[in-house]
């Protein structure tokens, strides 16, 4: 075991007039790493989780994570073994997860630094795999779609950010609940890979294609879902499309989080067609996480989910990763890979 423990520290942050995260919002630092004593036990981090809602973060416009001080390690999801233990419930070689930090170590009287009992994962599982398809990604995937979206067999799925970490899941279970189903993203190389890897139906690139005239031409009788994670012109071109009834769920609006864009002018259009439009925040559902957890690991134990990781490797390259989700550098689920599995 290392003595030095690496972490990435907030430096900066972003703000209204200039929100877009560079390197220079966080700072690099060599700490000791801490000492269990009674109570505590020691989580060396293997993935840190890497995702869009930190920059809101940075930002403190979340009122479901703890704020953050400029010099506080940058707050992440992470997942880790625990290599020291002297707390009765967590035992050395346990693979937990939670809000660790962008830290080598994390010492932990049983809760994360946000103040929610650290997660064990089930035995056997892949520990990338926990903050993939069977963690939080995966968990905002799965209820926002079947609690939210409530597909029913010969619905159309609209789906933004298909090829990002959530929006490749949703895709691929709305197709499970018997649905025809269209994803939206960035260029003609993802709008591919969404086809034929995670068998989408269609894929309209909204860097080269007029996306409500694409969504329109491919779903003439209208929308029944739209899983929406990217807001903005993307979610208008949605609204202009829904069938009678339609749910709209409101995952994530990205395209709004490095520069200010106007609400939905044609939020009429849920009014006309009778529709519904709700946004929810997983952490929500974390009691009903076992349920999720146990759909989603019996879909990837028989094959039929793709859980796609892009693990970028190396603890320098945490504050990239970040950066690079919002130019659409990533291909599913950014992971960044810090250590090596002592249990491996
Ligand atoms: N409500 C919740 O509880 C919850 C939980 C998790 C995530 N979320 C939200 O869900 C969304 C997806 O998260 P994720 O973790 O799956 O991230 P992700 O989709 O893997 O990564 C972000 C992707 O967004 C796309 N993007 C970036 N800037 C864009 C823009 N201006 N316009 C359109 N697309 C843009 C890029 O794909 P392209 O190359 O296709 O542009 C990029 O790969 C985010 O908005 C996130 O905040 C919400």
């Amino acid at each position: 075991m290392n003595d030095v423990n690496r972490q990435w520290l907030l430096n900066g942050r972003p703000d209204e007039s200039n929100p877009v995260v560079i390197e220079d919002h966080f700072r690099f630092n060599e700490a000791k790493r801490p000492a269990v004593t009674a109570g505590t036990f020691l989580v060396r981090t293997l993935y840190l989780s890497i995702d869009p809602a930190m920059q809101g973060w940075m930002r403190q416009l979340a009122d479901y994570m703890p704020a953050m001080k400029i010099g506080d390690v940058m707050l992440g999801r992470g997942v880790g073994r625990v290599v020291e233990s002297e707390q009765a419930e967590y035992a050395v070689g346990d693979l937990v997860y939670g809000v660790f930090g962008w830290q080598d170590y994390f010492l932990s009287d049983g809760r994360d630094r946000n103040g929610v009992a650290v997660g064990k994962a089930p035995k056997k599982v892949a520990p990338a795999s926990v903050l993939g398809a069977l963690g939080t990604t995966g968990m905002t995937a799965y209820f926002g779609l079947f609690d939210l979206g409530r597909p029913v067999p010969g619905d159309t799925v609209l789906i933004s950010g298909a090829a990002g970490a959530v929006g490749s899941l949703v895709g691929q279970l709305a197709a499970f609940a018997g649905c025809r189903t269209i994803g939206i993203a960035g260029g003609g190389k993802k709008c591919d890979w969404v086809v034929k890897e995670l068998g989408f139906d269609a894929c309209i690139d909204y860097q080269s294609e007029k996306v409500v005239d694409r969504v329109a031409a491919l779903a003439p009788d209208g929308i029944n879902v739209f899983f929406d994670n990217v807001g903005g012109s993307v979610l208008e071109a949605g609204l202009a499309n829904l069938a009678m009834n339609a749910r709209v769920v409101l995952c994530g609006g990205i395209a709004g989080y490095t520069k200010i864009i106007p609400g939905p002018a044609n939020y009429m259009q849920l009014v006309m067609k009778r529709a519904r439009m709700e946004g929810f925040i997983v952490l929500d559902y974390m009691p009903r996480f076992p349920e999720g957890m146990a759909r989603m690991s019996q879909w990837l134990a028989q094959g039929r989910l793709k859980e796609t990781l892009d693990v970028a490797d190396g603890f320098e390259k945490a504050p990239k990763a970040l950066i690079g989700l919002f130019s659409g550098a990533n291909l599913g689920k950014q992971l960044v890979r810090i250590g090596d599995d002592p249990a491996a």
